[in-house]
């Protein structure tokens, strides 16, 4: 499977959208200082219809609700995909993507799994591009704040049996969020649960991937653990990701990182760093852990750093994790020196304050 695509950063043509712009802004009564992640909604969505040929009637509405028949086929039967993305501001006002078209090509790799129809990478974009642009003045400029922005499909057909829908809705709204995570992570490694199996779907943004994890994740958090960090189905024997971040390890001075297969979602941020250490001479390599491995660098003293990658959460230390009853903390040991460096050179790359010499910052052209 080709993960990454090397086209270049450009939208092709120009799409009919319509614009019903809200009367008056609600930023008014957002206090950016404190706001919740995800619980504050910019003004605008986007929206565009599959009609079982073609995607027709693009628009540019206020954010609301939406009216659905009960019998929508998604929520039955669960086609329903999603991205996440950040845009953030320069310092001179203009909105930036991040590798918009690595996510446009990921959604059509999870179009294609779940027998949805792909959107055209080009309307991907552009509809994001013109959404941005429309509500740059949610994109916040804090240290650590952002806007971040949910692409998503689903399947909209009314009818009752089990058969892919030939109508889909395309929508993307935004909110402005602040970090995803505020300390360090406790991660519970997971032996009993399942998050994907060969085949399947685990390495989409489908829905049902995220429902799935919700009660293995509480019951970690009952155990005092901030996240799950999956392992293989069969004999939970290797590391693999967690419910919503890639892992990565840094033990005996390199950077590993288990290899992706069809059961892990191939994380934008994940490939990021990886470049970015490799740029700085750090020795990565991508293979499968095992979680005895884990252990036994832990009692040798040689993990020096454990963190997680996602676009919400960006980059991510972890405390100590969990396995077979018995808690490894990893301080004292971890140093985050290569983790910190690898997260300052992207944020810095994000924001345009650094060159950016892997072409990922995509500017929003004014429209
Ligand atoms: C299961 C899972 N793994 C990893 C990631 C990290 O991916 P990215 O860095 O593209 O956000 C995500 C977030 O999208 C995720 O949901």
């Amino acid at each position: 499977m080709q993960y990454f695509n090397s086209k270049p950063y450009s939208t092709q043509m120009a799409l009919e959208v319509t614009y019903e712009l809200k009367t008056e802004s609600t930023i008014g009564s957002v206090d950016f200082d404190h706001i919740q992640f995800g619980r504050v909604f910019a003004d605008h969505m986007f929206m565009a219809t599959y009609d079982g040929a073609q995607w027709i009637e693009c628009k540019i509405a206020p954010y609301g609700p939406l009216t659905l028949s009960p019998a929508t086929s998604a929520l039955h039967y669960g086609q329903s995909i999603f991205e996440g993305m950040k845009a953030f501001k320069a310092a001179d006002g203009t909105p930036l993507l991040f590798r918009p078209f690595d996510n446009a090509a990921r959604f059509n790799r999870s179009a294609q799994r779940m027998c949805m129809p792909e959107i055209p990478e080009s309307l991907f974009v552009e509809a994001l591009e013109r959404l941005i642009w429309v509500d740059r003045q949610w994109i916040p400029t804090k240290e650590g704040s952002s806007l971040y922005i949910r692409p998503f499909m689903f399947a909209t057909d009314d009818f009752l049996g089990v058969r892919p829908s030939s109508r889909y809705l395309f929508i993307a709204w935004c909110c402005p969020v602040v970090a995803y995570y505020s300390q360090p992570l406790k991660v519970k490694i997971e032996e009993k649960y399942a998050r994907a199996a060969p085949g399947g779907v685990g390495f989409t943004k489908c829905a049902g991937n995220y429902g799935a994890a919700m009660l293995p994740t509480r019951e970690a958090q009952e155990e005092g653990f901030d996240q799950v960090l999956w392992t293989d189905p069969v004999d939970h024997e290797f590391l693999e990701e967690t419910g919503t971040t890639n892992c990565f390890v840094v033990a005996e001075d390199r950077l590993i990182t288990p290899a992706l297969t069809d059961t892990m979602l191939a994380g934008i941020t994940r490939d990021s760093v990886i470049s970015l250490a490799r740029a700085q001479g750090i020795k990565v390599e991508e293979r499968p852990i095992r979680v005895s491995e884990l252990k036994a660098w832990h009692a040798a003293g040689s993990l020096q750093e454990m963190f997680i990658t996602g676009t919400a959460a960006t980059l991510v230390n972890i405390q100590g994790f969990g396995h077979q009853g018995k808690y490894y903390a990893l301080e004292g040991t971890g140093s985050h020196s290569i983790s910190s460096s690898i997260l300052d050179r992207l944020d810095a790359i994000r924001t345009r304050q650094a060159a950016d010499p892997f072409g990922w910052v995509h500017p929003v052209p004014a429209r």
